[in-house]
């Protein structure tokens, strides 16, 4: 069955662009493939440089109408998106497995968790207040204006093809920014899907723009262009940092939320049960590839044999597999060449003493597609390619050590900072080491921070900004301060 038939809506399967309120078409196609079974979904249009110069024109024609269009009106239209999305959910699931090959209700799952962010930056909308401040001059008052940034190119990654869209998008909309989006190549038609459904929801043209092609000819224009006045970049540190030094030349703002290298700590007094539950389902969710996925399990001498006893249990029985089997419980890595890399880095740890306890092989002549086996590692050492970068796969690899204070310079030795796990039970520890570790967010006792109302972003080389809650509203404004002076005659 090919994808367009799986779909209950088929107008939801795009392969153009979308700017300016319709759709387009550039001289190139590339194709987008199942990483599951390596079968072409389709072949999608690419825009190239040319289509980026005109999707940016038309966001700066948007951005004129939408800063004047009322806070309560642009509510209205981002929850009708929202509604819009979540009646569509179904199908959104099914692009997002195919071409990103997570299980189909884990799909769901980002579809509710990324609609989540137009629900609360719609309601953020009527409360992006300035204030009034006291001012040293006699016969002056003074208050400040929170207005929208501009026009907004929103760089988006693979493996959250949608709440990685939703996440920029929405709050930009909200504070009155318009937008263009480049989708990653792997996952343009969930993009082009959310690009139907905000047509559909009535943003006036130009507000919303989607554009399909290559980083190397549409990125200068989506970052160099004058017109653009912010970038917003979830992906590597590699390429946001790239992105900065061009953002640089213009003096533009960046949002980047980028690489993880994320320790999951286990102390004495953890709840075992509990930690080794949070692993499974941090690490493997989106088969591991997420910038928040523990990256290395820290687990205090004393409770280390116990816990790997639970996790080995918990791991052997996740089962790989295509995303539309109701029995998989993690999809294929996004392609070959990651199951490669992935391969690699537990070659290299086995290599240097660490031992395989689960999987520890692709799958891919056994499933047919960029498979790799569910892996737990230990014994490993903290100078292992594995334990310095960011492994992006469905390997646990745990590690031993002494103590707090061992523990909390073992999880601060890297230049990331985004998301750290803390598993205990001793309150005093809890504000020690969560105040110890150098990352943007900390989950205590929990394996899942993100959230639509919460901060979501990194300290060091992880990024700049946050997304989520107020905090991803305000990155889209300019805060500006007016003086008025002869009040008093
Ligand atoms: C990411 O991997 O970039 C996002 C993960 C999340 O939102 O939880």
């Amino acid at each position: 069955m090919n994808l367009s038939d799986r779909l209950k809506d088929k107008t939801l399967f795009k392969t153009q662009s979308y700017f300016g309120g319709e759709w387009h078409s550039g001289a190139k196609t590339f194709a987008v493939d199942n990483p599951a079974n390596r079968s072409k979904l389709a072949d999608v249009s690419d825009v190239g440089a040319d289509g980026a110069k005109a999707a940016i024109a038309a966001a700066s024609e948007g951005f004129k109408i939408w800063r004047k269009t009322s806070p309560f009106e642009r509510t209205r239209i981002l929850i009708k998106w929202y509604n819009l999305i979540n009646e569509n959910a179904d199908d959104l699931a099914t692009l997002i497995t195919s071409e990103m090959g997570k299980p189909w209700a884990e799909a769901k799952g980002e579809v509710a968790y990324g609609s989540a962010f137009i629900e609360w930056s719609a309601q953020e909308a009527v409360r992006i207040h300035g204030e009034t401040v006291t001012v040293p001059f006699p016969g002056t008052r003074g208050w400040t204006l929170h207005q929208p940034v501009g026009v907004v190119s929103c760089i988006t990654p693979w493996n959250f093809p949608s709440a990685m869209i939703t996440r920029k998008a929405a709050p930009a909309l909200a504070a009155g920014c318009s937008i263009v989006i480049k989708p990653a190549p792997e996952t343009p038609l969930t993009a082009l899907a959310l690009a139907e459904l905000a047509h559909r929801a009535g943003f006036p043209a130009g507000v919303f723009n989607v554009i399909c092609g290559n980083a190397e000819d549409l990125g200068p224009v989506m970052i160099g262009s004058p017109e653009v006045r912010m970038i917003g970049f979830t992906g590597s540190t590699e390429v946001g940092k790239l992105i900065m030094r061009q953002a640089a030349d213009g003096v533009k703002r960046v949002a980047l939320e980028l690489g993880g290298n994320a320790p999951f700590i286990v102390m004495d007094d953890a709840d075992l049960e509990s930690a080794a539950a949070g692993v499974a389902q941090a690490k493997f969710r989106s088969g591991g590839q997420t910038c928040v996925s523990p990256n290395r399990i820290i687990v205090q001498n004393g409770a280390a044999d116990p816990f790997l006893e639970l996790l080995e249990a918990k791991i052997a029985k996740i089962k790989a597999g295509d995303g539309f089997d109701s029995g998989s419980d993690i999809g294929p890595l996004i392609h070959d060449e990651a199951v490669a890399r992935v391969d690699q880095l537990v070659k290299d740890a086995v290599a240097g003493g660490a031992r395989v306890r689960v999987g520890g092989q692709p799958l891919a002549d056994e499933l047919g597609g960029s498979f790799y086996a569910p892996t737990l590692l230990e014994g490993g050492n903290f100078d292992q390619a594995i334990a310095r970068s960011e492994i992006f796969g469905p390997v646990a690899s745990v590690y031993r050590a002494k103590d707090e204070k061992e523990i909390i310079e073992l999880a601060n030795d890297t230049p990331y900072g985004l998301a750290a796990y803390l598993y205990t039970r001793d309150i005093g520890r809890v504000h020690r080491m969560s105040e110890g570790l150098d990352y943007g967010m900390v989950g205590v006792n929990a394996p899942m921070v993100g959230s639509a109302s919460t901060p979501f972003g990194g300290m060091k080389e992880s990024g700049i900004g946050r997304e989520g809650g107020k905090w991803g509203v305000e990155e889209f404004t300019e805060l500006k301060y007016v003086l008025l002076a002869g009040v008093n005659s």
